[in-house]
């Protein structure tokens, strides 16, 4: 049985996922961790668009079955990767990108396991949702074609502190 998700599965559009990859300036030495990784959006587009490395963390095995096929319909396994699992159990110290559309109230409990493994340098960026007590240092309102707005917010570790 699966784990009960802290967040339900609302897919970021890929226009929004762009610009967060954009915006974390990931290049194809960067590792980009999604942590809930949903349909493996953010990771296909890592790796196809950014010839990134990337590796998703997903509690729902369904999910989970349908990112390893996508991964070898796309012929992916050399760049992506998916882990069955909870995103507060998984080792994260090897990446150099984290994108993340949880909820406030989990950015702030994931906030102390992202300032203990990540490396300095790392990058979050977080959709929607800021990680309180750390000061962004770049935020921007993305509008996208369809006029919808999406708050995004750039962290490189170790994040300056705000009150
Ligand atoms: C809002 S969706 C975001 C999906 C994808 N990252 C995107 O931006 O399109 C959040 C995802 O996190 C997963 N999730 C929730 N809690 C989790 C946890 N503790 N560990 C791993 N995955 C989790 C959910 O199943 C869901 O697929």
């Amino acid at each position: 049985m699966d784990q009960t998700p802290d967040v339900p599965f609302v897919p970021t559009s890929e226009e929004v996922v762009r610009r967060m990859l954009q915006i974390a300036d990931v290049k194809s030495s960067d590792v980009v961790f999604d942590l809930g990784a949903g349909d493996g959006r953010v990771l296909i587009i890592a790796a196809q668009e950014f010839n990134a490395k990337a590796v998703g963390i997903e509690i729902r095995k369904d999910f989970v079955t349908n990112i390893e096929k996508k991964i070898k319909e796309l012929k992916l396994g050399d760049r992506v990767s998916i882990i069955h699992g909870n995103f507060f159990d998984v080792n994260i110290s090897r990446a150099d990108v984290v994108t993340m559309f949880l909820l406030e109230s989990v950015n702030k409990r994931i906030r102390p396991k992202l300032e203990k493994e990540l490396k300095h340098g790392a990058k979050v960026v977080s959709h929607e949702f800021k990680v309180s007590g750390w000061k962004p240092d770049y935020f921007e309102r993305f509008v996208c074609s369809d006029g919808s707005k999406h708050d995004l917010y750039l962290y490189i570790m170790p994040p300056e502190k705000e009150q």
